[in-house]
């Protein structure tokens, strides 16, 4: 049989993090590859008691349909929530409940982009909005970035060049894969320019909570007065995401459409996961839990910064994030992330090239992305020394 898939599907190419995930199959590597939180921090015993406590009292709600929108509750609680601690959402706005932030970005994509339709991006930006963009047959448009963020002179630079942008996607706060963290100056000017040009903004924000340095800089969509934002939001980085909980925060006008939308890709997020996290937010101190989070990982940071610079020694250079979970490590002009990886792999650790977030996916890219939440100290400590093994190798070859 020959199978023809539709335009839309052909030309993706499996993620080469999921290529990598196959290395780490063998129990011996040491991966700095994935985006998984550590499971220490899920609020295992917690949601254990939650989950037989609805059982024992509710269960014909957790087994039945619920609505596409979102379970009730848990959306009044998160609205609540984010409404009061980090002034997202107006009277105008609508939260809906999705199946992960990817779901809110893809349902985005799904009722904005017409096939040709432009998105701009950073680059290097994350995998799984880039697919997505890519599955709807957008033209991406990526933006430079510097320790900064998105760089506003290149944005107006694209929205002037570029025809039917349909919206603008960045991940201010923590981005993934770099770690960096758009200003609030920049943040401002980023709502001027798409005031100025009438394009939204895609905010992806599911880092934004883990914090361990620095000064809190408020959401894009908290500045936002002219209905210009659509937020997506997660619960997969602070409580789990295998529960695939996340949620959009949207003008209402686009946030019905989105919810058409999902009706046809899931019908709803899941019902017993949806009740699990609202009765969390009722019965437990999630505020309390996110400061543990951070303890844990402000470690971890501080422990992979500090070997990085031990190992490395200046020959690479690499993000500081205040938060998050990722370093972008930036090698010497001639160099390739792929080709170093694959020196990390014979030493049996692993790590994503940056050719991997960016807009031209198979143009060389000097740049590694490291995790540092999932690894253990021992880990992050062994693999450091691997790597500058690894890069004393690679560079003597190369350069
Ligand atoms: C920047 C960014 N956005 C969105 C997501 C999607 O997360 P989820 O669908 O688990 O909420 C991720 C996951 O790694 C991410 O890094």
């Amino acid at each position: 049989m020959n199978y023809a898939f539709s335009d839309k599907i052909a030309t993706l190419r499996p993620s080469a993090i999921r290529e990598i995930f196959k290395v780490l199959e063998n129990p011996e590597v040491i991966s700095f590859a994935g985006g998984n939180p550590d499971p220490a921090t899920f609020p295992s015993k917690e949601m254990a008691e939650i989950a037989a406590r609805l059982f024992r009292t509710n269960s014909p709600a957790a087994l039945q349909y619920g609505i596409t929108e979102g379970y009730s509750q848990l959306r009044e609680l998160t609205q609540r929530r984010i409404k009061e601690k980090y002034k997202i959402g107006t009277s105008n706005d609508m939260l809906i409940i999705t199946s992960g932030g990817q779901q809110a970005i893809e349902l985005l994509t799904k009722v904005l982009v017409n096939e040709g339709d432009a998105v701009l991006c950073e680059d290097p930006s994350f995998i799984g909005a880039l697919n997505a963009f890519r599955s709807y047959n957008a033209k991406l448009v990526g933006v430079r970035s510097d320790d900064g963020g998105m760089d506003m002179g290149s944005l107006e630079e694209k929205l002037k060049t570029t025809k039917n942008v349909k919206f603008i996607y960045v991940i201010p706060t923590f981005q993934n894969p770099s770690g960096r963290t758009l200003s609030i100056g920049r943040r401002k000017e980023l709502l001027r320019l798409a005031s100025k040009y009438g394009v939204m903004i895609l905010e992806d924000n599911p880092y934004f909570e883990l914090r361990y340095s620095g000064e809190y800089v408020p959401p894009v969509k908290s500045l936002d007065t002219e209905g210009l934002v659509v937020y997506a939001g997660s619960y997969s980085k602070i409580l789990s995401p295998g529960m695939r909980i996340g949620f959009a925060v949207a003008p209402k006008p686009v946030a019905e459409k989105m919810v058409v939308a999902k009706q046809v890709a899931d019908v709803h997020t899941n019902q017993f996961f949806s009740m699990l996290v609202a009765e969390y937010l009722k019965t437990c101190d999630i505020d309390a839990h996110i400061t543990d989070v951070c303890g844990l990982y402000r470690k971890k940071r501080d422990l992979m910064l500090s070997e990085l610079s031990k190992r490395f020694d200046g020959r690479v250079t690499f993000t500081r994030p205040e938060g998050g979970i990722f370093v972008w490590c930036s090698l010497p002009e001639g160099c390739d992330g792929v080709d170093l990886c694959r020196r990390f792999s014979d030493k049996k650790v692993a790590a994503v090239p940056g050719s991997t977030f960016m807009v031209d996916e198979k143009a060389p890219c000097p740049a590694v992305r490291l995790n540092f939440s999932m690894p253990s100290s021992d880990q992050i400590v062994k693999g450091a020394e691997l790597m500058g093994e690894a890069l004393d190798e690679y560079l003597r070859h190369t350069l």
